[in-house]
């Protein structure tokens, strides 16, 4: 992993969809890794993926992907039904794994996931980049240092209009569709950083659409001592993607989208006081690639900023309302 004088993460792609482009070309930001290697399931999207990131080697199949010996660590950039396989696939090849967010389609399979991990003392983790954004660390900065009092509200919400194609993975329950895995997670993540993964209670309403799965939804989270969290999302409806934090003291304006912000802002009394701004000039996705890397460094097998912990009780609490919803996927 040391290449020259710079310790370097060799990375493997695993798939060449969308946010696998976003994610090979936001490497090239991050400080202590490069994009070593892609896998697809087929030679031909694993070269022109290749050529496109100039990356070195183009696997056929994902089994070459995990068992080349020069990768150290696994991207998974598959629809969340298949994250599950391929992230054992991965660690059985005693990779460390950084997967896309929903982690996996349910608690469960994230269970046989982590156990896998921990009994062989490998590293995974949930690709939540928004967690490891500049201005979401400032967040919890101002959060730890007081300067909003005691917080009391979280609102965040987070949605687009897709536009109608139900066999794509958005809307088609057989690819994980849906409002709650796929954009619900950012919210309940976000409130989760700021009050922990375990509310009290959670209450919900849903709107089902046409194919079976959850079009758009809104959670109300109650955390006990006055602490509340609402949040909204939704994948055939826009909506406003700023999240708001509010304490006794003052609150905080995350701007833009919560999810990939460039700006913060903290109030005091109602009065602006002071503005974050980041500069970055990748997409994002750069910061939890170097995360990884400096765990990997610091010989850890999780991250300290989202454990393994977190993500499975995150996971459990959209369990919790799909079951309520009675939203269950094909094979669960
Ligand atoms: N972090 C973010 O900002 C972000 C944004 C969007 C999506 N995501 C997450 O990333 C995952 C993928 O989303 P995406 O939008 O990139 O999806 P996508 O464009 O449809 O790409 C998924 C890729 O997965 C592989 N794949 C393997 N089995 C498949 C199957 N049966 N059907 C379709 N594709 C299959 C394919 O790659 P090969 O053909 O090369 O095998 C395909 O290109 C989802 O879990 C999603 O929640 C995260």
């Amino acid at each position: 992993m040391t290449i020259g004088n710079a310790y370097k993460v060799k990375w493997g792609i695993l798939s060449t969809g969308w946010i696998a482009h976003q994610f090979a070309t936001d490497l090239a930001h991050a400080s202590n890794g490069l994009a070593y290697a892609v896998g697809s399931r087929s030679q031909e999207s694993a070269d022109e993926f290749a050529r496109k990131h100039g990356i070195p080697v183009a696997h056929a199949t994902y089994e070459d992907l995990v068992n080349d010996p020069e990768v150290d660590a696994v991207y998974i950039g598959t629809p969340h039904p298949f994250h599950k396989d391929n992230a054992l696939l991965a660690l059985r090849a005693g990779k460390a794994v950084l997967c896309e967010k929903p982690f996996t389609v349910n608690s469960g399979e994230l269970e046989e996931i982590v156990a896998y991990a921990r009994e062989h003392k490998l590293f995974l983790m949930e690709a939540m980049w928004s967690r490891y954004l500049p201005a979401n660390v400032k967040v919890r900065e101002w959060i730890a240092a007081q300067r909003i009092g005691d917080v009391r509200l979280v609102k965040a919400d987070l949605g687009f209009r897709a536009d109608w194609n139900p066999e794509g993975r958005l809307l088609n329950p057989a690819l994980g569709g849906g409002a709650l895995l796929d954009v619900g997670i950012y919210p309940v993540s976000f409130a989760s950083m700021i009050f922990g993964p375990h509310p009290e209670s959670v209450a919900s309403t849903v709107h089902m659409g046409e194919t079976g799965v959850d079009e758009h939804f809104s959670l109300l989270l109650s955390y006990g001592g006055g602490k509340s969290a609402s949040l909204n999302g939704g994948v055939r409806l826009n909506m406003m993607q700023e999240a708001y934090v509010f304490g006794t003291e003052g609150h905080i304006v995350v701007k833009g989208s919560f999810v990939n912000p460039r700006s913060a802002e903290l109030y005091a009394g109602g009065e602006l006081v002071e503005t974050f701004e980041d500069d970055r000039t990748s997409t994002g996705y750069a910061f939890e690639a170097e995360e990884v890397g400096r765990c990997l460094q610091a010989g850890l097998t999780e991250s300290p900023a989202l454990t393994l912990d977190e993500s499975l009780a995150v996971l459990k609490l959209l369990d919790q309302v799909r079951a309520e919803w009675g939203l269950v996927y094909p094979g669960e």
